[in-house]
């Protein structure tokens, strides 16, 4: 026990290692990649000793990196007193294996993977973000199950803190009976977050039904979302110079020089090579994005990787289907750039707009909110609607899916001066009501 006390209160040694293979052009620089592995050791409360990289021919069967690189690492590890090793690419459970066989029982083998989902879990506060994790990391777990691995984990409480011990059946060994209970449960937590899933749908519905657009913004983690969104709508979600601080998606109501009303929700942060497990688990959260009316991308003009940022979201973008939905790019940090000329995208078209902001001076805000406002102004059609008294239903479906500026009480029943999303236009058509002085002044 005293050795698990010693884990939580005295930061882990981690020593880190990166390859790329010849002739490939990842989005970040092996460098770059193993800074940003550095910063997610340090989010998950491990201290970085020392690092080390390959250039490859090709990936090693058995151990990843070439054997030669497997004894300067353990030596590495030695030297240092390193107690984790962790690979910056996703290791399979044969590479897993054979690297652990390697290393030794003591030494404690993560990959990038793995990482994220441990800081994603540790990240968690609501019901919905919990099980998205959970089953992301059995996921993960199912195909890299060892014997050793269970055994530890069932000294340190049970699989994955749930405390899963199966029944052993005859003939069945622990792993068999530890592989079984764990695929019992990504079972019983699909079946779980399905109902989330339905039950954001129905609120999503609810939520178009009062026609108030939804802006969703997306961003590279630590890019500034969640200042941005506390800075527009004056709330107090949790900022932190953490990676992945916000986990689960917040929903602030804000309103435009228009006075037009948006909600604005702030999702997961992205990052490259964010596990496949994951982005699968977190489709009930990312549905939000698909179905926002418009996205803001935040980007960190300081960062030095800012390009390739904006290109590992564009691409996660892509993977969960968000093709139409109108883009802005916005540039924040802007009080952190000098008078340099600023990073040029390739697609700029990609976006209606670019803006230039700093969440924590508040500067920039008037053109963010006239830019937001000129999107969602061309998915409204403001018109005027005549409804007879009888069709008392259609006025309250007005008052829930329109924005009623003005009504009149006149002989043949209600005048409606509504704005209605252009989804909708076509239901109210016939009530369409054309005064005979507008149809001569056009
Ligand atoms: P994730 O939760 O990882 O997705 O991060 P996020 O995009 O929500 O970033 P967050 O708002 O937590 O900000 C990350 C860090 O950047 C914090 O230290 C903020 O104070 C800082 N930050 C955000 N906006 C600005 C800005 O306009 N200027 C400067 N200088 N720092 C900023």
């Amino acid at each position: 026990m005293s050795e698990t006390h010693q884990i939580t209160h005295e930061a882990e040694r981690a020593f880190l290692v990166g390859a790329q293979l010849r002739g490939t052009k990842p989005i970040l620089t092996l460098s770059e990649s193993l800074q940003e592995l550095a910063m997610l050791a340090d989010t998950a409360g491990m201290v970085v000793v020392g690092e080390t990289t390959q250039m490859l021919h090709k990936v090693d069967s058995a151990t990843f990196i070439g054997s030669g690189k497997v004894q300067e690492v353990i030596e590495a590890v030695e030297a240092l007193e390193a107690q984790a090793v962790i690979f910056d690419d996703e290791l399979s459970p044969r590479h897993q294996r054979e690297l652990s066989k390697k290393l030794g029982d003591d030494i404690k083998l993560l990959d990038r993977s793995a990482l994220i989902l441990d800081i994603f879990a540790q990240h968690a506060s609501t019901r919905e973000g919990a099980l998205q994790v959970e089953l992301a990391q059995y996921e993960y777990r199912l195909p890299r199950l060892t014997r050793q691995w269970t055994h530890l984990a069932r000294q340190a409480g049970g699989l994955g803190g749930s405390g899963g011990v199966g029944v052993r059946g005859p003939g069945e060994t622990q792993l068999e009976v530890d592989k079984r209970e764990i695929g019992r449960k990504i079972t019983k937590l699909k079946e779980e977050i399905e109902k989330v899933r339905q039950h954001r749908r129905r609120h999503r519905q609810q939520r178009q039904k009062t026609g108030i657009p939804v802006v969703a913004l997306v961003g590279y983690t630590n890019a500034g979302k969640s200042t941005l969104i506390n800075a527009l709508s004056n709330s107090d979600i949790y900022v932190a110079d953490q990676l992945f601080a916000t986990l689960d998606p917040t929903t602030r109501r804000i309103v435009l020089p228009s006075s037009r009303e948006v909600l604005i929700s702030d999702t997961v942060g992205f990052i490259q090579k964010l596990p496949t497990t994951l982005i699968a688990a977190f489709r009930a959260t990312l549905e939000e994005i698909v179905e926002a009316d418009l996205i803001l991308h935040i980007v960190d003009v300081s960062h030095p990787s800012v390009l390739s940022h904006i290109e590992t979201v564009e691409d996660t973008l892509a993977e969960i289907d968000v093709i139409d939905v109108p883009r802005i790019l916005v540039w924040n940090k802007m009080d952190n750039w000098d008078d340099a000329p600023l990073p040029q995208i390739k697609d700029s078209d990609e976006y209606i707009a670019q803006v230039y902001v700093s969440a924590k001076e508040r500067t920039g805000f008037d053109n963010l909110l006239q830019s937001i406002a000129d999107v969602l102004v061309k998915r409204f059609e403001r018109t005027k609607l005549l409804v007879p008294y009888d069709r008392g239903d259609v006025v309250s479906l007005l008052f829930q899916s329109a924005r009623v500026l003005e009504q009149e009480h006149t002989n043949d029943g209600i005048i409606m001066d509504v704005e209605l999303p252009v989804s909708l236009y076509e239901r109210y058509r016939n009530y369409e009501y054309v005064e005979k002085s507008d149809v001569q002044a056009d």
